[in-house]
């Protein structure tokens, strides 16, 4: 049996990090549905097609008398459903839970051979990883699975974000991470009531005009998931994992959705989750680079010749590390029209 560190394109002598690279596929959306949900359930051959990740959620929004109708539903969808280049993930229910053995030993030999990866909530250290891994190893191992499952971890604990390191290194399988802003900010006793997005108590006030001090002074609204985001991509890219943006929960507000999403896709994230097929198309339009941007990049990327010393494009300095940028922007382009 392969084990999961033969799945890693071995590293390149001398190559900088990231220390291992995920083969690309794309990942612009990890697009939610519930199992259990019979009218939800119909739809997966007809919304496969248009997402590049499909995840049935079997944790936090199926109620608990649902459980196991929604981790049954899983295997019947997995079964008889084709879903040609899109990903198939779940989300099991937490290690404490009453469920989340009971999902591992059932979807494993089931549909171990469908599923790419397993989300995992509420990850708090390595040995979260290191459980689910043995357990793994041994399901397929008596599956006959010959690959690997991969495993994906949600940062939504305050303990999480303080071992986003360990978590990050803790197994040849880990595939990724996700920022969960709504059991992170009620970990962290934060005030907020939402799934994501600003607040608008969280900003910083313009200083007075001396010459004015009691005219109207401009807000600015601030993120309130910059630092745990940009932990967590850190720690990704040190470890070859790719950083996901998780749940966005006001559906109506498409517009915040969007600007949360590109905070996420500037900052290094390669996709988000959408939870209603109106963030799908955010997600696809947000996580592929502008054309304008592509563009931008090809040209300083052919001006730069081998990538080494300096060159002036439109009044702006370009040199080796504005070239490395432009390359991740290209390559992206190049990857998801490929
Ligand atoms: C996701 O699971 C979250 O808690 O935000
Ligand atoms: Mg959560």
């Amino acid at each position: 049996m392969r084990s999961p560190k033969d799945f890693f394109r071995p590293l390149a002598v001398g190559a900088p990090d990231p220390v291992r690279e995920i083969p690309f596929r794309p990942s612009r959306m990890i697009h939610f549905f519930d199992p259990s949900n019979e009218k939800m359930a119909a739809k997966v051959p007809s919304i496969a097609p248009k997402v590049d990740i499909l995840l049935g959620n079997l944790e936090d929004a199926v109620q608990a008398d649902r459980k196991e109708a929604a981790r049954n539903g899983l295997v019947e969808i997995a079964s008889a459903t084709d879903f040609g280049d899109t990903q198939l993930w779940t989300r099991v229910n937490s290690l404490d839970s009453p469920w989340g053995l009971d999902d591992l030993l059932t979807l494993v030999p089931a549909v171990g051979h469908k599923l790419d990866v397993i989300m995992v909530p509420k990850v708090e250290g390595a040995e979260d990883i290191h459980y689910v891994d043995r357990l793994l190893a041994q399901l397929e191992a008596k599956a006959g699975l010959e690959r690997p499952i991969l495993v994906h971890a949600i940062l939504e604990t305050a303990t999480g974000v303080a071992n986003v390191e360990e978590i990050a290194g803790a197994s040849p399988r880990m595939q990724g991470m996700s920022l969960g802003p709504a059991d992170l900010a009620a970990s962290r006793r934060m005030k907020t009531t939402r799934v994501g997005g600003g607040h608008p108590g969280y900003l910083v006030r313009q200083d007075p005009d001396a010459a004015n001090p009691e005219a109207p002074r401009a807000t600015y609204q601030q993120d309130l998931w910059h630092y745990t985001l940009a932990r967590m991509v850190d720690a990704c890219v040190a470890h070859g994992l790719l950083p996901f943006y998780g749940p966005f929960g006001d559906i109506r507000d498409t517009t915040a959705c969007e600007d949360q999403f590109r905070n996420a896709f500037l900052l290094g994230c390669v996709g988000a989750w959408s939870l209603h097929p109106v963030q799908i198309d955010i997600a696809k339009r947000v996580f592929s680079p502008e054309p304008a941007d592509v563009a931008w990049a090809r040209k300083v990327i052919d001006a730069m010749g081998d990538g080494t010393g300096a060159v002036m494009i439109d009044g702006k300095m370009q040199d080796d590390a504005t070239v490395k940028q432009c390359r991740v922007v290209a390559e992206l382009a190049d990857s998801l029209a490929a």
